[in-house]
């Protein structure tokens, strides 16, 4: 590993930071503190306002906004960040995603202003919908019209990426730090092996927050971004393969390209926000094993599969054997989650993914359903039913199931199941839900299930 300094390209001018610099300091802090780059601002530094929003230019020309509340120094080492002050119009003055928003009278206290120009910015390139493009910026006094009247006549600007650090470093120090980016997967599993206590650092969408939130500051991280097995993703008719380590935002366009998994593009476009799916990876979701971690119920209803490996050899075990209790899983110490491959949905079966939360984006999950059903003619002959939010982990509901199997897919059939399923589950109460709710709530999803696909598949 070479060791050296944290280095990137900033608004277009390579940047090689003091030796001395913590790599574990946020990207937001170090902006406002140490850059004095001060356009860039922080609202929650939990990653939900989107005020501290910059992009990633990535090499392919696509712009990815971030949340740098939540975006480590050394996780951006060796990429290409923009925030608002690197932005100018072709006569240098506003950029014009910038005027936009102005002339449409899009800002008053002007405090998420810079966040949502960024977001604009990327937007412009990217395209979609202009609400989802906007769910990881608050506004608290403007009024979304305006805001999203102005992102609807957007232009891309056309401006190529520029070119990142050539040979960044592979271990970044500090005093009291060592940030460690291995390159392949045997560098990974032999620092993995010498060095258990380490944090291992995908996205770093939930580790993150202890870095802004509770101010924690690790002597060791493992970066996983750079190990090319952990960021593969290889779509083939038979279903996706992805590494451990590859984005939501990559994982949500390989959906969106196969109409098979159409569910669960609509249920990524849920998670989180543009921002949190630009760096956030369905290998933290099964990291963190939360019971409401949003990838976990439509892996598991689909029969998906996970390749964890170590220096003692490679494990392949079904996502939902993976998950063994209340944000405990299988990993053993030594090892890492690799790739996973999610099969599609059988031809002729229906695959349905549902998220219950308080809003509809930029919102945890209070209960999730997710299912595959298959059928002979109008029976039911398979039934997999995986529910997240209604017990310590993401599991099956067997008693439903069993339920549906072997009978006509009728209301009556499901008004069954349903009564069974929320027999089966013992929720827990919180601020999201109370137990009672999340009971009532499980079973009305899976009605639900019958209402919009009243039809065998
Ligand atoms: C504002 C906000 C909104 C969010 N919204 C949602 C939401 O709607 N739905 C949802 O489900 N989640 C949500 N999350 C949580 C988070 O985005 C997800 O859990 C995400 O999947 C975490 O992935 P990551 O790559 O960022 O994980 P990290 O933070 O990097 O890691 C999480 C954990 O997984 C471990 N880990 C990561 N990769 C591996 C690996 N390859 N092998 C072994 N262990 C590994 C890490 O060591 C760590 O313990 C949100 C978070 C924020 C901040
Ligand atoms: S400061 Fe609110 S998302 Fe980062
Ligand atoms: S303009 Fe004041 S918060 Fe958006």
């Amino acid at each position: 590993m070479t060791t050296g300094p944290i280095a990137f390209t900033l608004n277009g001018t390579p940047r090689r930071l003091p030796p001395d610099t913590s790599p574990s300091m946020t990207l937001l802090d170090w902006l406002r503190g140490p850059a004095a780059l001060v356009g860039t601002k922080e609202g929650c530094a939990e990653g939900d306002c989107g005020a501290c929003t910059v992009v990633l230019e990535e090499a392919d020309g696509a712009r990815v906004p971030v949340n740098s509340c939540l975006a480590l120094l050394g996780q951006v080492h060796g990429r290409c960040i923009r925030t608002v002050e690197g932005l100018r119009g072709p006569d240098g003055g506003a950029h014009p995603v910038q005027r936009a928003l102005a002339e449409a009278d899009a800002t008053q206290c002007g405090f998420c202003t810079p966040g949502i120009v960024m977001t604009g910015w990327a937007h412009a390139r990217e395209g979609g919908d202009v609400h989802d493009a906007l769910a990881g910026n608050l506004c608290r006094c403007t009024g979304y019209r305006p805001i999203v009247e102005a992102f609807g006549a957007l232009q891309d600007d056309g401006a190529a990426s520029p070119a990142p650090p050539s040979a960044p470093a592979t271990r970044l120090e500090a005093p009291g730090q060592v940030f460690h980016r291995p390159a392949s997967l045997d560098e990974l599993l032999t620092l993995r092996a010498a060095h258990p206590s380490a944090w291992l650092l995908s996205g770093g969408t939930d580790l993150g927050l202890r870095v802004s939130e509770r101010r924690e500051v690790p002597a060791e991280v493992i970066c996983l971004s750079d190990v090319p097995e952990l960021n593969c993703l290889e779509a083939t008719g038979d279903g996706i393969r992805l590494g451990a380590a590859a984005s939501y935002r990559r994982l949500l366009a390989a959906c969106e390209a196969d109409t098979g998994f159409a569910p669960l593009a609509a249920l990524l476009r849920r998670l989180g926000s543009r921002q949190i799916r630009g760096m956030g990876t369905v290998g933290g979701n099964l990291g963190t094993a939360s019971p409401i971690g949003d990838a976990l119920p439509p892996l598991v209803a689909l029969g998906a599969s996970l390749r964890v490996e170590g220096l003692v050899g490679l494990r392949e075990m079904a996502v939902e054997d993976f998950l063994t209790g209340y944000r405990i899983n299988a990993l053993r110490p030594g090892e890492v989650i690799r790739d996973l491959f999610i099969p599609r949905p059988p031809a002729g079966s229906l695959f349905a993914a549902e998220k219950l939360s308080k809003r509809p984006d930029q919102d945890i999950t209070t209960v999730g359903i997710s299912a595959v059903v298959r059928f002979d003619g109008t029976r039911v002959v398979g039934a997999r039913i995986a529910l997240g939010g209604t017990g310590p982990r993401v599991e099956r509901c067997a008693p439903a199931e069993a339920a549906l199997v072997g009978q006509p897919w009728t209301r009556e059939t499901v008004e069954i199941a349903a009564a069974a399923l929320e027999a089966a589950i013992t929720p827990l109460s919180d601020w999201r839900g109370s137990a009672e709710y999340r009971r009532i709530a499980a079973g009305n999803l899976l009605r639900r299930l019958w209402h919009r696909h009243p039809e065998a598949a």
